[in-house]
């Protein structure tokens, strides 16, 4: 019996434009897909995807706003974090978890890293 770990994908948007169209650059919403909530961010580099669950206090990082500077920044106690990393850039020795976007022909998906397992 062996893990595995597989890359899930989701799609939030059937293209681009609707995506432009739902989320203006420099704001931030929060998604539920399944069981996870999650902070989409849109700068100017592109949209982004953390956990939506800010780990000093547990507010939503989608109620926030992000920098140009690419972080997402907490509307609580305005604690920052790095959009690509997930890093926090206050200090505080932790991060939220980043997921990948991808943009393909079809729309925008998100991918959430699940593990399975084979029997062979
Ligand atoms: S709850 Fe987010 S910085 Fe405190």
């Amino acid at each position: 019996m062996f893990f595995k770990k597989k890359t899930v994908w989701y799609k939030l948007f059937a293209s681009v434009e609707a995506a432009n169209s739902q989320l203006n650059i420099g704001r931030v919403t929060t998604i539920n897909i399944g069981k996870k909530k999650i902070c989409l961010a849109h700068t100017s580099e592109g949209f982004f995807a953390v956990n939506d669950k800010c780990p000093h206090n547990g507010a939503s990082l989608g109620n926030g706003h992000c920098t140009v500077e690419g972080s997402v920044v907490c509307p609580v106690h305005r604690y920052h974090f790095d959009l690509k990393t997930g890093r926090s850039k206050s200090g505080l020795g932790s991060y939220v978890e980043p997921y990948p976007l991808e943009t393909r022909s079809d729309g925008i998906f998100i991918g959430f890293e699940e593990i399975h397992w084979d029997l062979f």
